[in-house]
């Protein structure tokens, strides 16, 4: 009973509250829909945390996804050796690097007094949830080896029978519980998806590929000894 409200219940919700308060928070704030940047108040250490960061998480969530969408070209891919190794040594180095930009990122906010004045419980919330996250990743990656092969066999096979509403916990249930946390923390970030800056990342300015180009004029006078 205890697994169906974990592994069946749990992710429905979630999900549900992520799309409709997703969508109520976008028609009634549409300008919160942003990470608000605080790069003018601290930029050196938001670089080294931001850009490992964002390149780690952003591929091993592609990753995390492409099993999803196409199982039978991910297991002939993952069908010759070289590949697999190929692709956990980097899952494995991405993972570090998102551990390393995520607590860069958290050690900044709190060094930072100007950032740390601006840091909501909602952005702690969030930053230790992605840290704790990525860190069981890793974690999982070094320990239970060859993840990319059996998480096409648990949760891939889990994820698409949520998705035809067809629950078969069964895939998962049987994993280790640090496996298993890991799934649910998954979970969690979507159902905190719509309460935090985590909005953004549906934000990704796609428009700027076909709308024209801005002309930027400085509306500045020059320096005195430079005017005729
Ligand atoms: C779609 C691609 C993405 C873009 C273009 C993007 C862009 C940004 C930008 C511009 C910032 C603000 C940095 C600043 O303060 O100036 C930011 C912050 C942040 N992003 Fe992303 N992001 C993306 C994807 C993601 C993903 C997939 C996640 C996590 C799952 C994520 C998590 C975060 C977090 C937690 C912060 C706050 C870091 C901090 O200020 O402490 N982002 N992102």
């Amino acid at each position: 009973m205890f697994d169906i409200v974990l592994f069946v219940v749990f992710p429905y919700v979630a999900v549900t509250v992520a799309i409709i308060s997703g969508i109520s928070r976008y028609r009634q704030n549409r300008f919160s829909y942003s990470s608000l940047s605080s790069q003018f108040l601290e930029n050196r250490t938001l670089f080294w945390g931001s850009v490992p960061w964002h390149y780690g998480v952003i591929t091993l969530l592609t990753a995390h996804l492409l099993p999803l969408l196409f199982p039978s070209l991910w297991g002939d891919l993952l069908s010759d050796r070289i590949r697999l190794y190929v692709l956990e040594v980097t899952g494995l180095g991405l993972a570090l690097m998102t551990v390393v930009g995520m607590t860069l990122l958290i050690v900044r906010r709190l060094r930072s007094p100007r950032v740390l004045a601006v840091t909501s419980t909602a952005d702690w919330l969030l930053l230790i949830t992605l840290l704790t996250q990525v860190a069981i990743g890793f974690w999982i990656a070094l320990v239970y080896r060859w993840g990319s092969g059996w998480y096409l066999h648990t949760s891939v096979p889990w994820m698409i029978s949520l998705l035809v509403f067809q629950p078969e916990i069964q895939y998962v249930t049987a994993l280790p519980w640090l496996v298993q946390f890991h799934l649910l923390a998954g979970f969690f970030l979507v159902l905190l998806f719509p309460f935090t800056r985590l909005v953004h990342v549906f934000t990704y300015p796609f428009t700027y590929l076909w709308r024209p180009i801005q002309v930027v004029i400085w509306n500045r006078r020059p320096p005195q000894k430079q005017r005729p």
